[in-house]
């Protein structure tokens, strides 16, 4: 697993490399999987931009996000479908046919989450996909004691979790206390992964992807299992590594 410390925010660096991969995709499909939270959102303005100028396109991309919140959709300004219109999807010359994210109003969650799966597999798997981590050291929405083979599946969340998302909604009460996740084995199928990290509170999870003995009780080392992943971290994400 390989380490790019940045100066300033991991979300430059990231779209750079998003920008490199599609550029050598050429006419190609190129399926890109897309995490939500504050990391990542450098990086969507960035691509934004880039596409703007002409930089890139998105026309053959198809895009599947990591997660999204049971009984929440796009009406609801804490959706993660929400957040990816008004932060990304508004702004790029993707097709709307080609957007995937996990439907958290579905009738049968289940169902929805093995058609996801399945989706992907049609779409011919994941080229690369971008991250961010959770505190707790989580990937998407799996937390602590996720299987590394898991699938997408319901999920809860943990106490912790809640808590630290709570100040996007207007109190922690509103959180959803369940979601639809990408499993750690549907994150380690991806091609490549790439995972942000920014700030003095993604320190401990960022030094335990390294350091850390390769378990479930700490998801982010799983991506020691993976031939090509690297973290971007800035250097108060990275300030514990030895
Ligand atoms: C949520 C998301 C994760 C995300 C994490 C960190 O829990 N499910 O996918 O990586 O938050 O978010 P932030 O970048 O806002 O710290």
């Amino acid at each position: 697993m390989k380490l790019i410390i940045t100066d300033g925010d991991p979300g430059t660096k990231a779209a750079e490399i998003v920008k490199e991969k599609l550029l050598a995709a050429g006419d190609k499909k190129f399926v890109l999987s897309l995490p939500t939270g504050g990391t990542p959102l450098g990086m969507y303005k960035n691509l934004a931009r880039m596409n703007a100028d002409g930089e890139i396109t998105f026309k053959n991309v198809i895009t599947f996000n990591l997660d999204e919140y049971e009984g929440l959709g796009i009406e609801s300004d804490q959706s993660y479908r929400y957040f990816m219109e008004n932060n990304f999807f508004k702004f790029i010359d993707i097709k709307k046919e080609n957007i995937n994210i996990p439907n958290g109003l579905a009738s049968d969650l289940n169902a929805e989450c093995e058609e996801y799966e399945r989706k992907i597999k049609a779409a011919g798997g994941i080229d690369l996909l971008v991250a961010g981590v959770g505190e707790n050291g989580h990937l998407a929405f799996n937390e602590p004691g996720s299987p590394f083979d898991s699938k997408t599946r319901v999920v809860e969340l943990t106490e912790d979790t809640i808590n630290v998302n709570a100040r996007y909604f207007a109190n922690a009460a509103d959180v959803p206390r369940r979601a639809l996740s990408m499993g750690v084995g549907t994150i380690l199928g991806a091609r490549e992964i790439l995972v942000l990290a920014s700030g003095a509170k993604k320190a401990e999870a960022v030094r335990a992807a390294f350091e850390a003995p390769v378990n479930p009780e700490c998801v982010i080392t799983a991506l020691r299992n993976h031939p090509n992943a690297v973290i971007i971290a800035d250097k108060e994400a990275a300030s514990l590594i030895k």
